[in-house]
């Protein structure tokens, strides 16, 4: 577990690798699929737990639907469609922080791991990538996928309306897909941009960019 980064999913008090569960208030991360979870059962909003149900028992369908439904929709293949995600990251900005110290990079519902794997090839070499996903089922998927490719990633299972991560962790947040059927867009909105630094959280499907 990477040092400094994550928060209490219960009291939101820092956690230490050495302090799992919170000694704050006893918090306990579990393991699901091999996965550290830092969901509160009983903060999980009801869109959320419905989502949950459907990525875990269909999340093997998400990315074949993809390469259907993306050109039908938007005329696009998966492809361009994630690598124009790539193209509108600041990567000059990115370059001038990766020149100093490793960039930390979080994807917010990175599911099957198509944007992490994107990222990976693209930001500089020892970037550490971070990824938490709600549903098990969709991060089992996005696991392999990512070891698969050889690739290294922090991956919890977490709801993106209670981050378990500390205020201005990341370099870059990254969401794509999903925030349409989160309970509060709102409030997960404000969880990225609480953990940026820079301030910006990008939702790149619907191009929208907020700032603190
Ligand atoms: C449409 S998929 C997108 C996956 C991936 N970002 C991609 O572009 O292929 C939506 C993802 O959001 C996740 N998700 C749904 N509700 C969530 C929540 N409250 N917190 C975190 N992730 C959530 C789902 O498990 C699923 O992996």
């Amino acid at each position: 577990m990477a040092d400094g980064v994550y928060r209490c999913p219960g009291c939101f008090a820092p956690l230490f690798a050495v302090l799992v569960p919170c000694d704050g208030c006893g918090a306990a991360a579990d393991r699901v699929k091999g996965l550290r979870s830092f969901v509160m059962p009983d903060r999980v909003g009801r869109l959320d737990r419905i989502m949950r149900v459907i990525y875990d028992r269909f999340g093997r369908g998400h990315d074949p639907a993809l390469r259907v439904v993306l050109p039908l929709v938007d005329g696009i293949s998966e492809g361009e469609a994630r690598q124009r995600l790539l193209d509108r990251l600041p990567l000059q900005q990115l370059q001038a922080v990766a020149a100093e110290r490793p960039l930390r990079v979080l994807d917010v519902s990175f599911g099957t791991a198509g944007e992490l794997l994107g990222l990976a090839r693209t930001l500089p070499v020892g970037t550490e990538l971070f990824g938490v996903d709600l549903s098990s089922g969709m991060a089992a998927l996005g696991a392999r996928n990512l070891a698969r490719a050889g690739v290294s990633a922090e991956l919890c299972l977490g709801d993106a309306h209670h981050l378990p991560y500390r205020d201005e962790t990341f370099d870059l947040v990254v969401h794509v897909g999903g925030i349409n059927a989160f309970t509060d867009r709102r409030q997960a909105l404000a969880e990225m941009v609480r953990v940026a630094p820079t301030g910006t959280a990008s939702d790149s499907r619907r191009r929208r960019t907020v700032r603190r």
